[in-house]
């Protein structure tokens, strides 16, 4: 070993130690007869000490001649500072250096490597390997390192088998596009990157290995966002004889395994509501319920009292936000600015202070009466001094604008605490949803989930309302997992595919081989994967993924560091029987 100690592990206890230490230069300062350099490591930060007259006079021209992130191996006694600093654990002591090696020299790094940086994302991102020298970014990784032992250690305890699939596959309808890789030797085809290991996993079903888990990169080629890249890692797990109650305990007990392990929190039994009920009080499937603010329809009172905007709506509804009556005319114009932007389109909104003298001041006193409005924050459950925000217009619309200006007031008002967790499972998905642009139902979850027995004669009449054996599990309003029980049976998954459109012929290309290994004995199963990178955010208190990837793609999906994506030569296109088509 070029050390005998890491930087970070020497202490007072060790004074009259002869040790060797390998590292980079974090500073140096040079007061003339003494010089100090930090020596820098994964582990920590120790001084080194070099004085005239006590070290050879080469050691201090060596020592005066390196630069920041130098590589240097140093070896000397350690002894008492004379002055000591309590900002690192290494403060009391420091290294008085006879021998210096420069294991290698460096450029000056393009930004300081320190917790506090000067370098913007795009050079940053550039020189990741160097941003991973920092200590912030780098214990951003070692949470994922504990995240990844803990869910193995658990998973592996309860019987699961890690199970590689392969990652040269055909298409899997997970609903995004697919990333794809020419073959050479079969000209004209292609493979497509998994986007899940779906159809893998519950073959291993059929396969009898009962109980399957991987931590997977799935890839998918979709828009780009915090909280999205285009690979990214799951914690993939199907379970055979199993029902959805079980796939629920099995993995809000890793949930809470990793809270508990990784954490060092004891999390409460995580909450459950139907989708249907998530939509109609948070306007999302991915609820923050961190907070309550939730929402009330207000149709009763609202309408047929001469409001054209309110009558004409189909759902008129509302949020109580805790004491803000006293909101200004500037703040309340304010908000009806945010709602009425593009990205929530609200046409308006209309506020009603229930103030503390027990009146009412409202946007519409033109049409309601104080009794009127008394209805309405008897009805909203609101207080005196608190403030009733209103939207109106068709049900899906509304409810998706209600619950953006819900999060965003949780925001302001501070309810959304990083490091409080609220955790909850989303059940009974609808099977379909109506896609308007193909203008034909496509699978919500994906097509191998199952409907719910009762519901199967409405696929025919009301294909929208049936519902699914499908779950999410919901943290502070992000959708961490997601699974379903699946369809086992070769008829079943053939009239899914009818009802999603495809042909016979399409189904049996597309899924052949599933639909064949049903026929081998397939047992009932059901699974979840889990966003991994979204949970170690959410661990970490970040909205952002990319911080938890060692080597991540910024928003156009590039690889500023590797300049990747790239064209490739003529010569390896030709090889592959492709033409391009730029124009
Ligand atoms: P689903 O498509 O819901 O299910 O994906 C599971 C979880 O993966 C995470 N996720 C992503 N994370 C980062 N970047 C992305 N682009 C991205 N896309 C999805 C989310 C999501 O909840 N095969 C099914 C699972 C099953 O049925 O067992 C599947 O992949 O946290």
């Amino acid at each position: 070993m070029l050390r005998t100690h890491n930087c970070g592990e020497l202490r007072i206890a060790n004074v009259g130690e002869k040790v060797t230490l390998s590292g980079w230069v974090q500073t140096l300062r040079d007061k003339g007869g003494l010089v100090w350099i930090d020596l820098r490591d994964r582990y920590g930060i120790t001084q080194l000490l070099f004085q005239e007259g006590i070290s050879d006079a080469t050691l201090i021209e060596t020592a005066k001649s390196v630069g920041r992130e130098f590589v240097l191996q140093a070896t000397g006694e350690i002894i008492e500072r004379s002055s000591k600093s309590d900002k690192i654990p290494t403060g009391d002591i420091e290294i008085k250096v006879t021998e210096l090696k420069v294991l290698n020299k460096a450029l000056t790094p393009p930004f300081k490597i320190e917790n506090e940086t000067d370098g913007g994302d795009d050079l940053r991102m550039k020189y990741r390997y160097l941003d991973l020298r920092r200590e912030v970014v780098r214990e951003k990784l070692q949470l994922r390192h504990r995240m990844m032992q803990q869910t193995r250690s658990f998973l592996d305890a309860q019987d699961f088998i890690e199970t590689e699939t392969p990652v040269l596959i055909k298409s899997t309808p997970e609903g995004a596009r697919d990333f794809i890789v020419p073959s050479r030797i079969n000209s004209g085809e292609f493979y497509a990157l998994p986007q899940s290991p779906q159809t893998f996993k519950q073959l291993l079903m059929v396969s009898g290995f009962d109980r399957y888990f991987q931590i997977v990169k799935c890839f998918r080629d979709e828009d780009l966002r915090a909280d999205r890249q285009p690979e990214f890692t799951q914690i993939d797990c199907e379970m055979s004889f199993v029902e959805q109650e079980d796939i629920l305990s099995t993995f809000e007990g890793l949930m809470k395994h990793l809270f508990k392990n990784v954490k060092g929190v004891e999390a409460p039994d995580f909450k459950r509501m139907p989708y249907s009920e998530a939509m109609k009080l948070y306007g999302s499937d991915k609820p923050d319920t961190r907070f309550e603010m939730t929402f009330k329809e207000l149709n009763t009172v609202a309408q047929n009292k001469g409001f054209n905007v309110f009558d004409s709506a189909e759902l008129v509804a509302g949020i109580v936000v805790p004491a803000a009556a006293s909101y200004t005319r500037k703040q309340l114009d304010e908000i009806t600015n945010w709602v009425k932007r593009p990205q929530i389109g609200a046409k308006g909104l209309v506020y009603v202070k229930c103030n503390e003298d027990g009146s009412f001041k409202s946007s519409v006193d033109k049409f309601y009466t104080q009794e009127d409005l008394a209805a309405w924050a008897a009805l909203s459950g609101a207080s005196k001094g608190d403030l009733i925000l209103v939207l109106s217009g068709d049900i899906a619309a509304t409810r998706k604008a209600l619950g953006e200006l819900r999060l965003e007031m949780g925001e302001r008002l501070g309810l959304r605490n990083k490091n409080t967790f609220s955790a909850l499972w989303v059940l009974d998905f609808p099977l379909l949803e109506w896609d308007e642009e193909s203008e034909r139902f496509h699978a919500m979850h994906h097509p191998f989930t199952s409907p719910k027995t009762e519901d199967i004669p409405l696929l025919e009449s009301n294909p929208g309302a049936v519902r699914a054996n499908a779950y999410d599990m919901v943290i502070n309003g992000v959708e961490v997992g997601g699974g379903s029980i699946r369809i086992h049976d070769r008829e079943t998954q053939a009239m899914m595919f009818k009802h999603l459109g495809f042909s016979d012929e399409e189904a049996k290309a597309q899924f052949g081989f599933l639909m064949e290994a049903f026929e081998f004995g397939a047992p009932p199963h059901g699974g979840i994967a889990f966003g991994f990178d979204r949970i170690c955010a959410l661990f970490g208190g970040s909205d952002s993924i990319r911080d938890y990837i060692a080597f991540p793609k910024n928003n156009s999906g590039r690889d500023v560091m590797i300049d990747s994506p790239s064209p490739i030569a003529n010569e390896q296109l030709d090889e592959l029987g492709i033409k391009l088509n730029l124009d």
